[in-house]
């Protein structure tokens, strides 16, 4: 019987006598010394020992041998098999090992591309938070943090919001803890405005002061296209001895027109806020229609921006302050309200859904 060395990568057609295992030993012997990689070991291992290679085949040819050579020609195929195994075993060790050395040598290749990674940018809400703090500091302004955890005392109480007013209800603020009748004024929540951080800046600073405040705010609103559960304010304050109503309408007037452009007009319309006395809520022309009316300020020419006021007495008590001797304006506008109106954003959640395609574009 005769054998193809069919695999071989050299086409040898060499005759070989299937059962001269010596014969056989040595050729695969010399065929493994040569081996240099991987790629070949397998060839080898297929051509030995695959479903249809030649141990197979030579298992295969067993039954016909003699019945006296049998037991000879069984033992000498599986010594046979062993050894092929180990062979390839020893190999597979050797290439191993040059190819980890060769790996801690081999040369880093500096004309390969590299991995490309995106430069990002502040956020559009960043973007509009730095810019209204950059106009308030270019007028005197210092920007100050608060904290979103904040207590009772300060969200409510200190800024005159009576117990019973309906935004202290449970299911208009967030509460951390169990309310404590008790104790109330020292409930955690967190805050649902950011004029909690006018009474911490007056708590820690005499007057002359002046400071925005921006930050998160939260309330536990359904969302929808102008409500969020979670959203930006920017609160200001000034506080000094004879500041009047007419500087708080330059102020926000000068304000303004540095971030939306000089030729938009404001309006002052008289409001209710417990914390100032008298308030207002200011709105400009409509960027778009320039007061004429359209659909982006419903017809009415105007966009309502922010809430303000001249400081409550009751808020300097409450901070502290000598009865009488200061005043002081107040202000808190919306950051994303703001935003939507400067760059025609129609929907409030476009901000939070982290699409790139929309963020990229400022
Ligand atoms: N805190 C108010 C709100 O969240 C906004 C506001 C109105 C702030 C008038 C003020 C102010 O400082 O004077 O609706």
């Amino acid at each position: 019987m005769t054998v193809w060395f069919k695999w071989s990568k050299r086409p040898v057609r060499k005759k070989i006598r299937m059962w001269n295992f010596k014969e056989i030993e040595s050729a695969a012997k010399e065929e493994i010394q040569a081996i240099k990689d991987y790629h070949a070991l397998d060839f080898f291992r297929l051509k030995y020992l695959s479903r249809k290679g030649l141990m197979a085949q030579i298992y295969a040819s067993l039954s016909t041998a003699p019945a006296e050579e049998k037991p000879a020609v069984g033992k000498g195929a599986n010594d046979l098999k062993n050894l092929l195994t180990q062979l390839i075993d020893a190999k597979q060790k050797e290439l191993q090992g040059t190819q980890s050395s060769k790996g801690s040598q081999e040369i880093f290749d500096v004309t390969m591309p590299g991995v490309h990674s995106e430069i990002g940018s502040a956020h559009i809400l960043t973007q509009t938070m730095e810019h209204i703090c950059r106009v308030f500091e270019g007028l005197g302004f210092v920007v100050q943090d608060g904290p979103e955890i904040e207590t009772e005392f300060n969200n409510f109480t200190a800024l005159n919001i009576p117990v019973d007013h309906p935004s202290r209800d449970a299911f208009d603020t967030f509460y951390l803890n169990q309310s404590d009748p008790k104790r109330k004024d020292r409930n955690l929540l967190l805050r649902s405005h950011t004029s909690p951080g006018q009474i911490r800046v007056m708590q820690e600073h005499a007057p002359p002061l002046a400071v925005v405040i921006p930050g998160k705010v939260y309330r536990p609103d359904a969302v929808d296209a102008s409500h969020s559960f979670m959203f930006h304010q920017i609160e200001g304050l000034l506080v000094d001895q004879d500041i009047k109503f007419s500087d708080l309408k330059g102020l926000l007037t000068a304000s303004c027109q540095r971030f939306f452009s000089d030729d938009i007009k404001m309006r002052f319309r008289p409001h209710f806020f417990p914390f100032t006395e008298p308030s207002a809520e200011v709105d400009i022309s409509c960027y778009l229609c320039k007061a004429k009316g359209c659909s982006v300020c419903g017809r009415k020419g105007w966009l309502e921006i922010m809430g303000c006021g001249m400081v409550h007495p009751k808020v300097f008590e409450a901070v502290g302050y000598p009865t009488g001797k200061y005043t002081g304006l107040a202000f808190g506008m919306g950051v994303e309200r703001l935003a939507m109106l400067k760059y025609g954003i129609k929907d409030i959640r476009i901000f939070f859904e982290n699409d790139v395609r929309f963020l990229r574009q400022f």
